[in-house]
């Protein structure tokens, strides 16, 4: 093993796992070295929670070598999971307890002495922005507190490494701003993050290398801001057309009249439906120039 290998936060060679025959990770390598923020970007069904999971213990891994933390992913499943903070795409608190007792409940879970427990509580609840709703149930949370909790209630274990699957999707501008400043907070205090997003402008500003997946294998790897020029389709310009109306001749009409972008790249990405030459809908990727 690589002296960078031996040190990883995660190392993933040839990680595969399929659902019911159908691939979701195919074999994919990666690593993710300690202390950085790594993010996985990738459009519906690629296979970054299914990779996220296997990280975390969740889901077992089918095929290839996982480390986290140097330890082996398929057998020490239970160290691992006392090492590390999760934040799972799905809401997983509960809604019998209250939300200091959802924090506390997680710290007795990892073994957290009571007195403790009830103190790093309070301090989570002060990064979460929640100290005001602490005795509330989870039930009368909206969406985006659900998700601050969730983030607060993974660094209960003083995690040296954090999973965070879409940590900030539907959060609203300001409560999204807050997780951001938070997990830079965590960086600068060594914690590795490993994130998926699907904003490119959260993989911009919080990571230090991209990882872009699609259909369970790896497209590109590298830093944040170049790939998301690079990969990323920045616009979809999308006309409804009328009876008889060639969307093709439409947009070479207006080429070179709406500044700042590339409708030539439009043209070569259209996804209008073969057969239908005109009227409908018309699609197609437009680049930013
Ligand atoms: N429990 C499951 N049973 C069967 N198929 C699954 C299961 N979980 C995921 N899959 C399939 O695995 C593939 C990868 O899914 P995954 O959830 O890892 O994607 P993702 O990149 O996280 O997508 P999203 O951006 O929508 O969250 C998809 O084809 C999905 O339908
Ligand atoms: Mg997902």
């Amino acid at each position: 093993m690589a002296r960078s290998e031996e040190h990883a936060a995660v190392l993933a060679r040839g990680l595969k796992k399929s659902y019911a025959g159908r691939v979701a990770v195919d074999g994919i390598d990666f690593e993710v070295p300690p202390g950085i923020c790594f993010g996985f970007l990738g459009p519906n069904g690629a296979g970054k929670t299914t990779t996220m999971k296997m990280i975390y213990g969740l889901v077992a891994v089918e095929g290839g070598e996982l480390r986290v933390l140097g330890l082996d992913a398929r057998r020490q499943r239970r160290e691992i999971k006392s090492r590390i903070g999760v934040v799972p795409q799905e809401t997983n608190l509960d809604g019998d307890l209250t939300i200091r007792q959802n924090l506390i409940f997680q710290g007795r879970y990892f073994g957290v002495e009571s007195r403790r427990a009830r103190e790093r509580a309070d301090e989570l609840l002060e990064f979460a922005l929640l100290a005001d709703r602490a005795e509330e149930r989870i039930q009368a949370l909206s969406g985006g507190m659900k998700r601050r909790l969730l983030v607060a209630r993974a660094l209960v274990n003083e995690p040296e490494l954090i999973v965070l699957d879409e940590p900030t999707t539907g959060l609203d501008p300001q409560a999204r701003l807050a997780v951001w400043r938070a997990l830079e907070r965590l960086r600068r205090q060594g914690v590795t993050l490993l994130l998926t997003t699907h904003y490119m402008e959260e993989a911009a500003r919080l990571c230090d290398r991209l990882l872009i997946m699609d259909d369970g294998r790896i497209v590109t790897e590298g830093q944040p801001r170049r790939l998301v020029d690079q990969h990323v389709v920045r616009e979809i310009l999308e006309l409804e057309l009328g009876d008889g109306c060639d969307g093709e001749a439409l947009v070479e009409s207006i080429d070179g009249r709406v500044s700042g972008h590339d409708l030539a790249d439009a043209r070569r990405a259209s996804t209008r439906r073969p057969g239908s030459r005109s009227g409908g809908r018309w699609s197609g990727c437009v680049s930013a120039g």
